[in-house]
């Protein structure tokens, strides 16, 4: 099987990272979520730029939010929806990636969907397919939508991004949802600080210039690390994606960095709390705060509908340029 179309994917084609995006372009996709959010909640029609067209999901990895939001998405959108099934497939003979995909490709779908456990696959594929591929998480490397629809929520809490001081808190080395964050917030003006053991939290982060050219500043100490905070975002401890074990144990995390609503008061008084989801209840969160008032968990999962669709709506329209 040839590989046509190899190269560099097209920046414009595809959804691949914030890193590179510009601080417009980001405002320009959360302009069209708020449209889109705001044509859900009401009367309002909304356009089917994706009518008669295929979105295929391709999950290499778990997932239950980011799935099922871009399949709704791509169906409010006019798409059919196929979400391939990875253990049923012909990759379970050996088939490799890049073949797979060009199978796929050849059935001509608008956009691909794709999730991977290795950092670069969704890039990888954009060479070999002539649809729009989107990042739906790639290893530690990013996760795009996911810091997209953050950004949505909140600067919906706030009323704006710019000097909105935010404490990511927890396993930032293997986060890619911390890594989008860092390059979106950051590029919308948000100030960041990374909070965690120096196993999870290294001090060189301190000096990667993010989105906007921003650096974030590190803490190794909750309580400090937190201390005026408009946004705790949470993040889960990815064992999966630890080679050793990087903490001496989950109740020690738990007693240094978990989160509760008494700890939660050393941030600002009108603080909130955020998480990507799966969160671990009792462990980075207690399970009182997360169902509490103080949590904006569910409001991020309902803003993946429609930012997904300004993503999905944005791809289809710049393909057909
Ligand atoms: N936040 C997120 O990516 O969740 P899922 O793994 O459930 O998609």
């Amino acid at each position: 099987m040839t590989h046509a179309g190899a190269g560099q994917p097209n920046a414009s084609r595809h959804l691949l990272t914030i890193e590179g995006m510009s601080r417009e372009q980001i405002l320009m996709l959360l302009g069209r979520a708020r449209q889109f959010k705001s044509a859900l909640d009401g009367t309002d029609r909304f356009p089917s730029p994706l009518a008669g067209r295929v979105v295929v999901n391709l999950f290499f990895e778990n997932s239950t939010r980011t799935r099922t939001s871009f399949e709704m998405a791509a169906r409010r959108l006019g798409a059919e929806v196929v979400n391939f099934d990875i253990p049923s497939s012909s990759v379970k003979k050996g088939e490799t990636i890049e073949d797979t995909v060009e199978t796929l490709g050849a059935m001509g779908p608008e956009v691909i969907i794709v999730r991977h456990s290795a950092a670069g696959v969704p890039a990888l594929i954009a060479r070999h397919v002539r649809g729009s591929v989107v990042n739906a998480g790639d290893g530690s490397h990013e996760h795009p939508t996911q810091a997209l629809l953050d950004a949505l929520t909140i600067s919906e809490q706030f009323g704006r991004i710019d000097g909105v001081k935010v404490a990511m808190v927890g396993d930032i080395l293997h986060s890619r949802v911390a890594r989008s964050n860092l390059w979106c917030l950051g590029a919308l003006g948000a100030s960041i600080t990374l909070v965690g053991p120096t196993s999870l939290v290294p001090d060189g982060l301190a000096d990667v210039p993010w989105g906007g050219g921003r650096t974030a500043r590190v803490c190794h100490d909750l309580a400090e690390g937190i201390r005026g905070a408009d946004v705790v975002y949470l993040l889960r401890i990815q064992t999966e994606r630890m080679k050793q074990a990087m903490f001496p144990s989950v109740g020690e995390y738990r007693r240094l960095y978990g989160m509760d609503s008494q700890r939660l008061s050393h941030a600002g008084p009108k603080a909130v709390v955020m998480h990507p989801g799966p969160f671990n209840r009792g462990i980075e969160i207690s399970g009182e705060l997360a169902d509490s008032d103080r949590s904006l968990i569910l409001r991020q999962v309902a803003n993946g509908v429609p930012t997904r669709m300004a993503v999905l709506a944005t791809l289809a329209e710049g393909a057909r340029r």
